[in-house]
């Protein structure tokens, strides 16, 4: 058996794709709102955002279906603005199929290398390479209406993957499969992506197919960029509250608070709390003392203090439980302190009951501060990594004796 890449494989060096303070307006809508982004050959490159945001448009326009009203689109040096869609090189892929019915998938695949004029020699030896990658070297014959959803899809991208595009655009082309199968192709994309190298720009509300596939997400709000970064640079890092709640399920915790300093000491302090911030996380907080801020923390960064084992410090909280959902490798806690909300993600052997008081423990290393009129990240000092969850996670596996 030959190696299934051969023929295939992205060999063109200026797969990067340069968006240029690109602009499009509907009516009144800005869709999308002077966008730049440098995608870099052979990257995996998701734009992620809610629904509205403007993630299809911007890809139609790098597709070349539509045309931007501002900026410029190139590929490698070449400026793309006027260049129509067949002429760019890519392969679009959507979340409905399409695939031709009257068609078995073979013939699917092969009608664009027939309309490029391919012998059919040819024709058929890459229709069976591509098969091949896709994982389904059996169905040749087989019609559409013969395939699973999950198979149709990787039909719709083998077809595609055969014209050897020098950039590949997705749009949510997972969205029409159940949770397991969109599960497995996320997988069976990034392996694809691995071998390939073809530089891929991909669509997705979904913020777990963004973290688990791609080499950076660019995330979207209103037309706008929001954050662009590698996957847990955005959940580690968040540049506003916007990021920081739409990656990550359950979402990160916000709760507003003032910032309050005693002797050398920081603390973010509201109703009911009062938490100290960590030495030398933040860049400067000076300039925020007496402020309003929003104070952010993941669900997992606030543990059940049942599990701590090390030193018992000040960043304890009485929290009301309201309820607790046991998802078998974890609970969920929600729980309320003072006139704030808030998700827990706590260890499965918690003695938690909703309607009673529970102890809980915030990483304060993981905390996040957010302006309060801005909603934009406080800087945080470069290089800040300590984390004392390395006790925590001792204590959990010595499980609730410990
Ligand atoms: N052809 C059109 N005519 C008018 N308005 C449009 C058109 N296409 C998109 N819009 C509007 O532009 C905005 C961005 O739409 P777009 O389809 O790019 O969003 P999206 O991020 O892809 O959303 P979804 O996740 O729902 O697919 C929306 O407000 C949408 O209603
Ligand atoms: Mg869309």
């Amino acid at each position: 058996m030959g190696d299934p890449m051969r023929g295939i494989r992205q060999e063109n060096s200026s797969g990067d794709v340069h968006i240029r303070e690109v602009a499009k307006r509907f009516g009144t809508t800005a869709a999308v709102n002077k966008v730049s982004i440098d995608v870099q050959n052979g990257e995996f490159l998701t734009f992620l955002g809610p629904s509205g945001c403007g993630k299809t448009t911007l890809l139609r326009m790098v597709a070349g279906f539509l045309t931007p009203d501002a900026g410029e689109i190139y590929f490698g040096q070449a400026l793309m603005n006027s260049v129509p869609p067949w002429k760019r090189n890519v392969g679009f892929v959507f979340q409905n199929y399409a695939l031709w019915p009257h068609m078995t998938a073979g013939e699917n695949i092969a009608y664009g290398l027939k309309i490029r004029k391919l012998s059919r020699r040819e024709i058929r030896e890459k229709v069976r390479e591509v098969l091949e990658l896709v994982g389904l070297p059996d169905i040749e014959t087989r019609y559409p209406s013969q395939l699973s959803g999950g198979q149709q899809q990787r039909i719709a991208l083998a077809r595609v993957l055969v014209l050897n595009p020098g950039v590949l655009l997705m749009d949510e082309p997972l969205s029409n499969l159940d949770v397991k199968l969109r599960g497995q192709m996320r997988a069976e994309l990034s392996r694809l992506h691995i071998r390939l190298k073809t530089t891929t720009i991909y669509v997705t509300h979904d913020q777990m197919e963004a973290m688990t596939m791609s080499d950076r997400i660019v995330v979207m709000r209103d037309g706008l960029v929001q954050q662009i970064g590698a996957p847990l640079e955005i959940y580690d890092k968040p540049d506003n509250v916007f990021v920081g709640g739409f990656i990550g399920t359950p979402p990160m915790n916000f709760v507003d608070a003032v910032l309050a300093k005693e002797g050398d000491a920081f603390f973010v302090q509201g109703k009911g709390f009062k938490l100290r911030v960590p030495e030398g996380k933040f860049k400067d907080l000076g300039p925020y003392l007496g402020k309003e801020v929003i104070f952010g923390i993941r669900p997992e960064d606030i543990i059940d203090q049942d599990f701590y084992s090390g030193e018992p410090g000040g960043n304890v909280i009485t929290a009301m439980v309201d309820v607790t959902e046991p998802l078998g490798s974890e609970v969920l806690l929600h729980g309320r302190f003072g006139e704030a909300s808030i998700v827990a993600r706590v260890n499965p052997g918690t003695r938690a009951r909703g309607g009673e008081e529970h102890l809980l423990l915030f990483n304060m290393q993981k905390m996040h501060l957010f302006h309060k009129e801005t909603e934009k990240a406080i800087e945080v000092q470069e290089g800040f990594t300590v984390t004392d969850l390395g006790k925590v996670k001792q204590a959990e596996k010595r499980g609730f004796q410990g």
